[in-house]
């Protein structure tokens, strides 16, 4: 996040972008014709292209086991992509865009084919003037990152000799475990260089998590108190509606905790806990975000009995529909004792959060999709209006609504008009679309933008994925060792599991309950 594209300036899609363009580039998308690629990959692209940051020099070069021609590949795209743009497809920008697709098939374990990626980029470059900088992206399934890297290295691909940078963007999962992160690390250090590895995780292209770091750092009011001495405690939800969709096979192995928790949750954290950079500089954040993840308290055996909660959904209901239990979904074990949700409270051992929990919730089909941060700030210590019972004031609660309704609350007390002294919660609340307008966004624009100038801050860094994989290394032990008993545990459109509620009200505290979406005026 340099001074040139940072985050005053950077890629924000929708009029009024003063950001330039990316390098000149050609761009290799292996598994190009799966699902990332259509629905959020090309979108994404088409989106910097309108906003002028792709540069005149750029292409993309599809490479997949299906046997499409080029011509095939730009079709299919071609009728995919209104389906999955918020704005309406301008043709004279679509064809600007399909005429710099090309497209490869073959099998990701064949060198020969990286000899054929190898010839046509050198075609695609001549025409379209990518000068030899190319970035990979990863969006096949896990097991073959490593081997394509392995591949790119062997035929050169990779080599920055000959002038043009290369760079790989891995998407996630970035291995199940410890153990298997560490050791795709190791195998695509082997080929590349830390700078030249771009390790993905979408929630860091959402502008509202980006903004987490200018509420905090860009406003002198906050920082004061953004410590155990005036804050409570802190809640993440991360809740969908949505099930495990047709990603049954993925999922039943992965679970709610791997898919969500080293990665997604723990940025979440990571931003909303670190100390304040020095600069803007990607090594210099992502130091302090590191340093976050190191910090987080281990848990030992008993800490993960006490202090996590782990689900399934069962039958249920929402809005109306009906929906089947997670062991009826497609590809799906009919016995499996996979959770579709997890929660817990984890602790950072450091002199800003000593003590103050951190209490972290996530789970698929929930009654609401949500996606907050709530800052839950100490009592007055002091109640002056005897009037007002205790328990009816309500300590301050800052929300940060990331996902769906955009937004910043404050809750705070006032008095209720009338000749006696009585309080009630009032909400102070900023919205996103009032202030900026809707900006249609993937949240993979960003990161592409910021892959093609070389700025990868808002990329994981190794160490940070690997602490992220000691922190959830012991629950995932223990929960392996001692399979659920009472799985399913909550019904499809409910709040999760009972123990959930237990793991925070034992500490007479309660989940934030989203109730208080930014609403619209
Ligand atoms: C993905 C997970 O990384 O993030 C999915 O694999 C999850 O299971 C998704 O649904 C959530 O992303 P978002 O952007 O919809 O909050």
């Amino acid at each position: 996040m340099t001074d040139n594209n940072g985050i005053n300036s950077g890629a924000q899609t929708g009029a009024g972008s003063t950001a330039r363009p990316g390098d000149p580039c050609i761009m290799v998308i292996f598994g190009a014709s799966g699902d990332l690629t259509k629905r959020k990959l090309i979108p994404a692209l088409y989106n910097l292209a309108q906003d002028h940051l792709l540069n005149e020099n750029f292409a993309i070069l599809g490479v997949a086991r299906n046997d499409f021609s080029a011509d095939q590949f730009r079709d299919t795209l071609s009728q995919e992509i209104p389906k999955f743009l918020t704005t309406k497809v301008d043709p004279a920008l679509w064809k600007w865009f399909t005429d710099r697709l090309y497209y490869l098939s073959g099998d990701f374990a064949d060198p020969g084919l990286f000899q054929r990626i190898k010839q046509n980029l050198t075609e695609i470059d001549q025409k379209h003037g990518g000068k030899g900088n190319y970035f990979y992206y990863m969006a096949t399934a896990p097991e073959f990152f490593a081997p394509v890297i392995q591949q790119l290295g062997a035929a050169g691909l990779t080599d920055e000799d000959q002038g043009g940078w290369k760079r790989v963007i891995i998407e996630k999962p970035f291995g199940r475990d410890y153990d298997s992160a560490k050791d795709l690390n190791k195998k695509v250090r082997e080929v590349l260089s830390e700078r030249q590895i771009y390790r993905i995780d979408h929630y860091l292209g959402k502008e509202t998590v980006q903004n987490i770091l200018v509420f905090r750092f860009a406003n002198g009011i906050f920082e004061p108190i953004w410590n155990r001495r005036y804050i409570d405690h802190v809640q993440i939800t991360v809740s969908e509606t949505v099930g495990v969709e047709k990603r049954g096979g993925y999922y039943d192995h992965a679970g709610t905790l791997r898919d969500m928790v080293p990665n997604h949750i723990f940025q979440l954290i990571s931003l909303t806990a670190m100390e304040p950079p020095i600069s803007f500089d990607a090594d210099v954040v992502r130091d302090e975000q590191a340093k976050i993840l190191k910090a987080i308290q281990p848990m030992t055996p008993e800490d993960v009995l006490s202090r996590t909660v782990r689900g399934q959904y069962g039958d249920g209901v929402l809005d109306g529909e009906k929906l089947a239990a997670y062991r009826a979904e497609p590809n799906v074990a009919p016995n499996s004792r996979t959770e579709t949700y997890v929660a817990m409270k984890l602790y950072i051992d450091n002199w800003r959060w000593a003590d103050v929990p951190f209490y972290v919730r996530t789970g698929k089909r929930m009654p609401r999709r949500v996606t907050e941060i709530a800052i839950q700030f100490k009592r007055a210590p002091f109640v002056l209006f005897r009037k007002t019972s205790v328990e009816a004031l309500h300590p301050n609660r800052l929300v940060l609504h990331l996902q769906p309704d955009e937004g910043i609350s404050l809750s705070f007390g006032a008095k209720i008009p009338g000749t006696i002294v009585r309080m009630g919660d009032v909400d102070m609340t900023f919205r996103y679309d009032d202030y900026f307008g809707a900006t249609p966004s993937t949240g993979y624009e960003r990161l592409m933008y910021d892959c093609m100038l070389g700025d990868a801050t808002l990329f994981q860094r190794s160490d940070m994925v690997e602490s992220a994989w000691s922190v959830v290394a012991p629950i995932q032990d223990v929960w392996d060792a001692l399979p659920p008993r009472s799985f399913p545990n909550y019904a499809a459109g409910s709040w999760g599991p009972r123990d959930a509620d237990d793991l925070i009200e034992r500490d007479h505290r309660y989940w934030s309950a989203c109730s208080h979406p930014v609403q619209k005026t």
